[in-house]
């Protein structure tokens, strides 16, 4: 079958892997991709939110499976354009319509759905600008840290940790009456601090059942020791060992099947993927956020371990026979080391040459921020490459991605070189 895959970073490179492995699959295309898709397909130049063009591309190339990695198009709706055409409605999409994809689109709709389906989560309550003043009181009477979210996307940049009633009062300020955040800020969530270690579980789900993905950690800070600036993730691991069968089995119980059976009961038919971000507090987790998508770097490690055939997989959400698919994980782990461009999550510069390649043979380079430019590979983003190493035990395989890591070159190239061992004890 004939498969579009939408997006163009490191995640969109390893679903291009995975697919291209498929015997199911015969030709993928990757709208816009990147220098490395380009292996396992072919790139087209149309952006992830012209649903115009990916629309006509999908007839025009007889397209039987439409599958979405980033959440912009879904927020947007592309899973609804497709259904509200009449050519198009009978190719299925990977991917939430507008209303599930609100679970990450809005973190008011999100909490409220907890909320509803007494799914676990921090205590929050939501304000506009019309209700600053009793935001401002709300504040007062919560203890500190204290979590500001903006409602809205703001590419990952809208959730403020304030350590101190004075600076909360003012951000609040600054997102409901200045627009901190433009629209995304037109609702505030005001979240208490949730205390533990955090960890990301993907669900895979027709709307009926779900297939609960490997876990995985990702290293959201640009300096090592977990230190400096948020950025997109400079790495991650899978499994998580501090997520024990114990631990998953609370998150079944108490997190994804509520959430399954929710989506349901709200009557949303969601068919696609579910990234929980969540906290592990002793043993107890709660929901951090929801994501409509995979993770980014997580899915690098993530899929690597996946042994059985991921578009059947897939085909089985979009024909509703999750449940009667084979699952297999493998054992191993896999560790995903990130380079960055330099002054990332800062400004950078693009177009550096990016050289020795050829010498990784061991890890997997799944590219990001790159582009092919007179038949050079150069550097196009801020995260560049993935480096993922699948190997018998967590060291031996954060010591080969961070080895290769190190095999590759380009001006300013940056990562960290302490991914994953802080849980080599645990
Ligand atoms: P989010 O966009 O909701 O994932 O938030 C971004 C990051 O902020 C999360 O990955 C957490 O590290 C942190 N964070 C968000 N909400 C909370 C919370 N209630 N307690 C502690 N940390 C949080
Ligand atoms: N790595 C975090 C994310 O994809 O949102």
């Amino acid at each position: 079958m004939n498969i579009l895959l939408i997006g163009s970073g490191g995640r969109e490179s390893a679903f291009a892997y995975k697919i291209s492995q498929s015997p199911l699959a015969s030709q993928l295309f990757i709208a816009p991709g990147n220098a490395g898709t380009g292996a396992y397909g072919k790139n087209i130049d149309i952006k992830a939110t012209d649903f115009e063009a990916l629309g006509s591309f999908a007839l025009e190339h007889h397209i039987e499976l439409v599958v979405v990695g980033p959440e912009e198009p879904l927020v947007k709706g592309i899973h609804d354009f497709f259904l509200e055409n009449e050519q198009l409605r009978n190719i299925p999409v990977i991917g939430p319509t507008a209303e599930g994809a609100q679970l990450e689109g809005s973190k008011d709709f999100s909490k409220q759905f907890m909320q509803r389906h007494g799914i676990p989560t921090a205590a929050s309550r939501s304000f506009t600008k019309d209700t600053l003043e009793e935001g401002l009181q709300y504040l007062e009477t919560r203890s500190l840290p204290i979590v500001l979210k903006a409602d809205g996307l703001a590419a990952g940049k809208g959730v403020l940790i304030c350590s101190d009633l004075s600076e909360a009062k003012a951000e609040l300020r600054a997102m409901l009456a200045e627009a901190k955040f433009g629209q995304a800020s037109n609702k505030v969530v005001i979240e208490d601090f949730l205390k533990g270690i955090e960890l990301s579980v993907f669900v895979l789900t027709d709307g009926k059942d779900y297939k609960i993905l490997p876990s995985a950690k990702d290293y959201k800070r640009i300096g090592e020791g977990d230190t400096g600036l948020n950025t997109g993730g400079m790495g991650s691991v899978s499994p998580v060992p501090f997520a024990d069968a114990a631990f998953l089995s609370k998150v079944e119980n108490q997190i994804i099947k509520p959430t399954i059976d929710g989506l349901r009961k709200d009557n949303i038919h969601y068919k696609g993927f579910i990234f929980i971000g969540l906290m592990n507090d002793n043993g107890n987790p709660s929901v951090v956020e929801y994501n409509v998508r995979m993770g980014d770097p997580e899915t690098e490690s993530v899929l690597i371990r996946i042994e059985s055939d991921f578009v059947d997989l897939l085909l089985g959400v979009a024909e509703e026979n999750l449940a009667s698919k084979t699952f297999h994980v493998s054992e191993k782990t896999a560790a995903t080391v990130m380079l960055v461009s330099g002054g990332y999550p800062g400004k950078y510069e693009n177009g550096k040459v990016i050289s020795g390649l050829e010498n990784v043979k061991e890890s997997l380079l799944f590219h990001a921020g790159t582009a092919l430019i007179n038949e050079e590979v150069q550097t196009a983003g801020g995260r560049v490459l993935a480096v993922t190493a699948l190997k018998d035990n967590l060291l031996e395989a954060l010591q080969q991605a961070t080895a290769d890591a190190g095999r590759i070159y380009f001006e300013g190239k940056n990562f960290r070189r302490d991914i994953g061992f802080d849980l080599i004890n645990y």
